[in-house]
């Protein structure tokens, strides 16, 4: 069946796709952010994309509409230079206070749109870094999507209701993509999400997505669901979970108290790869928290996740989908690669996008400390708590992250680290060694297989690409594998942490 009409992204001008830098005149003054053109790359291969842009500076005699036709015009061209195709751009060049037609949050120009280009409003996005293009998406029956670039951060507490927030272009591009998945698979099976609610609410695991890895899911407040996820991952008892939420609300329901910093984490982090240990509240089964007196909550930044958490009604403790001590699944079919039969069902929502898991930040002592580094750089943790306490594994590991070993997160075959200092080694012959990379290697030729990670050197990229490489490598029986460790700095941490722990040298 051919569609008839097509979904659009629309896209907010400043703040949203280049730099908020107060009324621009000329085209010299645009600064796009670096993640703008990737990311409208990869929606305008479902989606056809437009600007909605309010240029109040006009009505108020501070740039002139000819000012602002030619910034708008470089916008397009630049954006096309770089293989990006904007349909059209709107602009508002009045006061809120004219009550024009045009003006943010009246869905006048995206019904425009949808008349002039046969767009389908229900399954077409706005995106944008204030809360008028949020209301602008619900008034048009679009979907709003917030991101906290340029105004973002500001006006967060404005926000009604419950837009996906997200840090900036490439995540409310990966937000979007998921939701097309979400719909496609909606399309196939329209009851699959009520299903796994039901089997959620009646005891059932159900692996579901999220933006970090896939997670094996049981309702938390169910502890035979929950036992029933340590069998099925051979998972060792005192390993505790992490339980996820569809709403900072929710936090209530699971914690005893939560402190100020906690607050500040939510507020800056969630949705997203962020997971907060805080004292428990008497409710959580002892099984899920491993008899520890904390629990580990988060909020996950995907929407399949976030909307199967609302329709089971109940936080979901999860786990990795994967078995004991092994990579971590990016995707469904990584699921059932360990989990088959032991699983109820496994919602498809396409690759994790961040694809390494959440970072884990204790909230339960005198000071912050970083349980595990994950999705989202210490770097910008520290930003908003202060100094991070690291956690050593040494005789305080016990109570500290369980699950943080020496060996985890790893491929059967047998990983080394090569040293920065050394050369890649020659296997030996006979031997079938893999490479995994974080950059392209000038001679791959003595090695059975290559993975890069990154050609481009992009750590956010070699994160959502390493658990699958490792994987890959690790089906087609070689008899090692060599890795380097790529550079400490952003999610380099928490690249670094999984693969010293897949050659089983944790700390
Ligand atoms: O990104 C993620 O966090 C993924 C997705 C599914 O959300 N989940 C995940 O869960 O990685 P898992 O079980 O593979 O790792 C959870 C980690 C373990 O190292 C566990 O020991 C630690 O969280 N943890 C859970 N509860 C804790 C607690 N109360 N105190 C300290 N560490 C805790
Ligand atoms: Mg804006």
């Amino acid at each position: 069946m051919t569609e008839k009409t097509t979904p659009a992204v629309f896209l907010d001008r400043d703040g949203t796709i280049i730099e908020d830098r107060g009324h621009l005149r000329s085209p010299s003054e645009v600064v796009f952010f670096p993640d703008t053109v990737p990311s409208l790359k990869r929606l305008q291969e479902h989606f056809r994309l437009f600007v909605v842009t309010h240029q109040r500076g006009i009505a108020d005699g501070i740039v002139s509409a000819a000012e602002v036709a030619r910034v708008n015009e470089h916008v397009v061209a630049e954006l096309s230079r770089h293989g990006v195709d904007i349909t059209e751009v709107y602009c508002c060049p009045h006061r809120r206070e004219d009550g024009c037609d045009c003006i943010k949050p009246k869905p006048y120009h995206l019904r425009q749109a949808a008349r002039d280009y046969h767009i389908d409003l229900t399954r077409s996005f706005m995106v944008g870094d204030h809360p008028h293009d949020v209301v602008l998406a619900d008034n048009a029956g679009a979907c709003g999507i917030y991101v906290r670039t340029g105004h973002g951060a500001k006006h967060l507490a404005e926000i009604r209701g419950r837009p996906a927030i997200v840090p900036g272009i490439r995540e409310a591009a990966d937000w979007i993509l998921a939701c097309r998945e979400m719909q496609r698979q909606q399309a196939l099976h329209p009851a699959w999400l009520d299903e796994a609610a039901d089997l959620l609410r009646n005891g059932g695991l159900v692996a579901f997505p999220t933006e970090t890895v896939y997670g094996l899911g049981a309702a938390a407040f169910d502890p035979t669901a929950v036992a029933r996820i340590f069998e099925a991952k051979g998972r060792p008892r005192f390993d505790p979970l992490i339980v996820h939420v569809s709403s900072p609300e929710q936090v209530s329901l699971l914690a005893d108290g939560i402190p100020a910093a906690a607050q500040r984490l939510i507020g800056q982090f969630w949705p997203g790869p962020l997971t907060l240990v805080l004292p428990k509240a008497a409710a959580v089964p002892d099984l899920v928290t491993a008899g520890l007196p904390t629990v580990a909550i988060r909020m996950p930044r995907h929407p399949l996740a976030l909307e199967l958490i609302r329709r089971a009604g109940t936080p979901i403790a999860a786990p990795s989908a994967n078995a004991f001590g092994f990579t971590s699944p990016t995707s469904a079919r990584h699921v059932l690669d360990h989990l088959a039969g032991k699983v109820d069902l496994v919602l498809d929502g396409g690759s994790c996008p961040v694809g390494i898991e959440s970072s884990i930040v204790s909230l339960a002592g005198e000071s912050p400390v970083l349980l595990r580094p994950g999705g989202i750089p210490a770097e910008d943790i520290e930003a908003v708590t202060g100094p991070l306490q690291r956690e050593r594994h040494g005789k305080s590991a016990v109570v500290a992250a369980p699950g943080m070993l020496p060996r985890h997160y790893a491929p059967r075959t047998p990983l080394r680290l090569i040293p920065e200092a050394e050369a890649w080694p020659i296997p030996a012959s006979g031997q079938k060694v893999g490479l995994l990379a974080f950059r392209e290697v000038p001679d791959p030729t003595p090695f059975t297989c290559v993975e890069v990670l990154s050609g481009s050197g992009d750590l956010r990229e070699a994160a959502a690409t390493l658990f699958g490489a490792m994987r890959r490598l690790d089906e087609i029986h070689l008899d090692s594998i060599v890795a380097r460790l790529v550079p400490q700095e952003g999610l380099g941490r928490a690249i670094n942490d999984r693969l010293t722990r897949a050659a089983g040298q944790g700390t």
